[in-house]
């Protein structure tokens, strides 16, 4: 008996990879994170499974559900949303399940800055302009942020900031930002990225406040960083013409003329 964590990918029923959907297909028991869970995964589970919504119940109740299953013999699905490796809980969760000698397994999903990013058709590292992606957030009523982990620390660095679970905090992102960023920034608000009432709101720092829209109070990512804009980046020297590389030496004495396929 194994529990499964599967990331359930943003929100499109076809965003789940093949393994999760196996594993789903072959679990007698599926736990789910009701609130951003799309219900047709669901229709993965085999005919007679027990399917529980875990959006009302508390850690104890999770890990009890578990231990019934392990007591019957039956392997478990547990799925969340997005990806498992980005405010799950899953590790709350395995730390009980390992210290009760439960086994478990992880299958990673679509995370929700991913599926915005495609929603946007934006390349959130762009030469030049961005290398690197912060994941990360502001603080909310049950979790607060370690004391280094604040938006002026990571604006600093200029990088791409993908902000989750903020979107009521949106006065602060913009004040904490603007000092690094200016308000000229790109900004770009998505909501509910890849389900069909997803909403794509583009802005800057100093005009986000005006063109925010009714109706968008969770489930939504804050994309900032000069990437956004999508120009002014230069192109990186992967597919330039001239660059000896690997895959394409450019003369006999390229470190990589004698390399073939096959070879690291
Ligand atoms: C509890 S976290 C889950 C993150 C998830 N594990 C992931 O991989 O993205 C929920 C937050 O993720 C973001 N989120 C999740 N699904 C989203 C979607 N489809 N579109 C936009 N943001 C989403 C929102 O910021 C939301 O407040």
């Amino acid at each position: 008996m194994t529990v499964h964590f599967i990331g359930a990918g943003p929100g499109a029923a076809d965003l789940l990879t093949l393994r999760g959907r196996d594993i789903i297909a072959a679990c007698p028991v599926c736990l789910y994170a009701g609130s951003l869970v799309p219900r047709e995964i669901l229709d993965h589970c085999p005919k007679g499974a027990t399917i529980i919504n875990t959006a009302s119940m508390d850690l104890d109740a999770i890990i009890a559900e578990c231990r019934k299953a392990q007591n019957a013999g039956q392997d478990v699905a547990r799925l969340h949303s997005g990806d498992l490796s980005v405010w799950s809980a899953m590790g709350e969760q395995m730390r009980r399940l390992r210290a009760e000698d439960i086994p478990v397994s992880v299958t990673p999903g679509v995370p929700s800055f991913a599926a915005a990013a495609a929603a946007l058709g934006t390349e959130l590292t762009l030469p030049g302009l961005a290398q690197s992606v912060v994941l990360t957030r502001t603080p909310g009523r049950a979790s607060s942020m370690p004391a280094g982990e604040t938006l002026p620390n990571f604006a600093a660095t200029g990088a791409t900031l993908a902000i989750h679970l903020s979107i009521g905090n949106l006065d602060r992102v913009v004040a904490d930002l603007t000092p690094a960023y200016g308000a000229d920034c790109p900004v770009a608000v998505v909501y509910r990225a890849s389900w069909p009432d997803e909403r794509i709101i583009r802005a800057t720092l100093g005009t986000l406040k005006d063109a925010m829209q009714e109706g968008i109070s969770r489930t939504a990512l804050i994309l900032v960083g000069p990437a956004l804009k999508g120009e002014g980046f230069s192109e990186s020297c992967l597919y330039s013409a001239d660059y000896d590389r690997r895959y394409r030496p450019q003369s006999a004495d390229s470190p990589w003329s004698d390399w073939r396929d096959g070879d690291d």
